[in-house]
């Protein structure tokens, strides 16, 4: 839901100018995961340079050899604005240098409390910044806890979750004080706090006490460190294991802690993916790390007593700077709807089999080989996810059941949740999710787990949660998609769940042809979506015509039922326009009432088995003077308009269950300019954030 990173400089002059521009290009690549406060800290040793008469601005806690602390209301930009207008008026010197430095920062998606500097991170332990902390995630138990924080004498000046780890922290750490422990490390700090929090986090930990140090540690949300040694004698080659790099040496080195990729791969491609448990001590240019054996934390059973060290293996980013740059785009969405040819072709690399020794055209998912057999045998396949990846799951919903003839049930994991639905340990739960992290989906797959069923992942992200709780699954490969609204991830999501399909159907001789149709009409899909893509200058005309309209209706059956859901979705979260995706069959039994000349109605009408049917909801709507845009297979017009009168949006056909794949992107390029044309941010809707980690 937020977005944290840090960036320690060790042996390796930089000044505090740059060390705040890798903080605020950090917190940019991480934007879309929240952006409605952001903040940061970095440190201030008195320099020479600066002026000690002065006042200190309030919002500004410096304390002689302090670190400081910013935080803003509003997106990255106004943070940096404030951090800038703060630094003139202090007369901060931005040429001083650092040999070594550790900075943290925060870009939030409010949970608890609104979006206020109070509320931002680094949440602090109080005057004196003795501990501060940035946080990804949710804090279960905070209530508890800062009740006995209270009790002890603490006052709290934010209304977040979060604000009781630095507390927690400088209490755990006086007591040690108290006790006549003055050398308690950093790490045996954490350690204890880690211990009384209950709920999914990604930590980074600074302090006065430990200038120069970092702590990160984590449970449930993601955490990545970066690697980049300037004097790079021990780095070279593909990867590497860390013991070499875990001792301490004095190559000047960067380390950079994110919650994802985005924000280290244009400093290296050297990453370490912590783990749930583990808590990493950066110091003196070496890396620690401890890790509880056990890490279920207070939710079930406690935290081993005795943390052991750990020793792990340094992975290479296979990605480039390139992916998470807009490009030749405007905005990200546009980029990531254009680049759907491209991202298709990644899904399918390596996994359709044409021709070959057996002639056979065949599916390849390396990653549920070993589990075909068990899927086959299953009493059902359960598909469980959210919003865009719910949508995908139920576009491939009707393939896999002709397909694989065992019933397919589709599950919001909020609702599986709420009802506590039945999962037998005879069911397949395919658990689709984008980012892999997205807490209904994630506590979703924990209940599935607990009853027993076979748990296959479908994510986009590598060492996800989702991806590694899972038994087995599938990458889709789309590329990193930045855009808060999914698109590519959408599409790829479709053809890996047909592909799933495929698979699962084997070899079946009465359905060989279907299959080989199925499979030439993938290995073509990216040149339809090229096609369909060609439609941008319609989608815009039509974006003019809607841009004033409060509604939109989407009907759509079939295949096209997830078109109807998703296409609404897109203009509702990005447009911020109410529509509303409808199953053309219920039409009669209620939305029937809200057509008349105004309401604009998109009708989806491609030539598949519900062709006539759909044809018969068409001359409903036209009877009763509805105002309809209709979507159909090209050169199809006069059967949905006979006699015209009714706007025409016109899409290559493609084999029926890959429909929904190309149907899918007019509807994106509809969202896209509305939005524009609407003055809305297309990237960054209101409200929203990329990947949801709270229930
Ligand atoms: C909408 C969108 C969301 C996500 C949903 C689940 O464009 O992206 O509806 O699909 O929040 O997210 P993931 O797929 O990451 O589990």
């Amino acid at each position: 839901m937020c977005g944290i990173f840090a960036y320690l400089n060790y042996n390796v002059n930089r000044e505090r100018r740059y060390i705040l521009q890798v903080l605020f290009n950090g917190l940019r690549r991480l934007e879309y995961r929240g952006y409605d406060s952001a903040g940061i800290s970095i440190d201030d040793y008195f320099s020479v340079s600066r002026n000690p008469n002065t006042p200190q601005p309030s919002s500004i806690n410096s304390l002689s050899s302090s670190p400081l602390v910013f935080r803003q209301e509003g997106n990255i930009e106004s943070l940096v604005k404030s951090v800038y207008q703060e630094v003139a008026v202090t007369e901060l010197n931005l040429e001083e240098s650092f040999t070594t430095h550790a900075g943290i920062a925060h870009t939030r998606w409010a949970t608890h409390g609104v979006p206020a500097p109070r509320n931002s991170h680094p949440q602090t332990s109080g005057s004196g910044n003795d501990f501060l902390v940035v946080h990804n995630g949710v804090i279960t138990n905070y209530e508890v806890l800062k009740e006995t924080l209270v009790r002890h004498g603490f006052t709290f000046e934010s209304e977040t979750d979060t604000e009781v780890i630095p507390k927690l922290a400088k209490f755990v750490f006086d007591k040690a004080n108290e006790e006549g422990d003055q050398t308690v490390a950093f790490n045996q700090v954490v350690l204890e706090v880690m211990r009384h929090l209950e709920g999914a986090y990604a930590l980074i930990f600074k302090s006065r006490h430990y200038p120069n140090e970092l702590i990160a540690c984590k449970r449930g949300s993601p955490l990545l460190l970066g690697v980049k040694e300037l004097n790079d004698d021990v780095c070279n080659g593909s990867a590497f294991h860390d013991a070499k790099f875990l001792s301490k040496n004095g190559n000047p080195k960067e380390l950079f802690l994110s919650s994802d990729a985005n924000a280290i791969i244009e400093h290296t491609k050297k990453v370490l993916v912590i783990e749930d448990g583990e808590v990493v001590h950066l110091k003196e240019g070496g890396v620690s790390i401890l890790k509880f054996n056990n890490d279920k934390g207070r939710n079930g059973d406690s935290l081993s007593a005795r943390p052991a060290s750990v020793q792990r293996a340094l992975s290479i980013l296979e990605m480039e700077v390139e992916q998470i740059n807009k490009g030749k785009y405007k905005h990200y969405m546009q980029k990531e709807i254009h680049e759907q040819p491209e991202s298709l072709t990644t899904t399918m690399r390596g996994r359709l089999l044409r021709g070959g020794s057996c002639k056979a055209k065949t599916v390849l998912l390396g990653g549920l080989k070993d589990h075909l057999k068990t899927i086959r045998r299953s009493r059902r396949i359960v598909f469980i996810g959210c919003g865009t990846s719910y949508n995908a799951a139920l576009a491939a919903r009707p393939i896999l059941e002709e397909l694989s003839g065992v019933p397919v049930t589709m599950e919001i994991a909020s609702d599986l949740l709420d009802r506590q639905g039945p999962i037998y340990r005879e069911d397949t739960a395919v658990f689709v999710s984008q980012s892999g992290e997205t807490a209904d989906t994630l506590l979703a797959l924990e209940y599935t787990l607990e009853n027993g069923a076979l748990c296959v992942g479908i994510t986009n992200t590598v060492g996800s949660v989702i991806a590694r709780n899972t038994h087995c699954g599938v990458h889709i490969n789309a590329g990193c998609e930045i855009g808060v609204a999914s698109t590519k991830a959408y599409t790829s999501q479709i053809v890996v769940m047909a592909m799933l399909a495929l698979a699962i159907g084997g070899d079946t001789i009465s359905k060989q042809e279907r299959r080989e149709a199925i499979i030439d009409g993938l290995f073509d899909l990216p040149n339809k979506i090229r096609e369909v893509l060609k439609l941008d200058q319609e989608m815009k005309d039509l974006a003019k015509l809607l841009i004033a309209e409060q509604s939109l209706l989407v009907f759509g059956r079939g295949y096209n039922y997830a078109t109807a859901l998703e296409g609404a979705l897109k203009v509702k979260e990005v447009a911020l326009m109410h529509s509303e995706g409808i199953l053309a069959g219920e039409m009669k039994h209620g939305p029937l009432a809200l057509v008349d000349e105004n309401l604009p109605i998109v009708v989806i009408a491609t030539h598949d088995a519900c062709f006539s049917k759909q044809q018969s909801v068409i001359q409903q709507l036209r009877a009763r003077k509805g105002r309809l845009i209709v979507m159909c297979s090209k050169g199809h017009v006069a059967s949905v308009c006979p006699g015209g009168g009714c706007r025409v949006i016109e899409v290559p056909q493609v084999e029926d269950c890959l429909q929904p794949v190309v149907n899918i992107v007019p509807f994106q390029l509809l969202a896209y300019h509305l939005t524009v044309l609407r003055g809305y941010n297309v990237d960054q809707p209101r409200n929203l954030a990329k990947s949801v980690t709270t229930q």
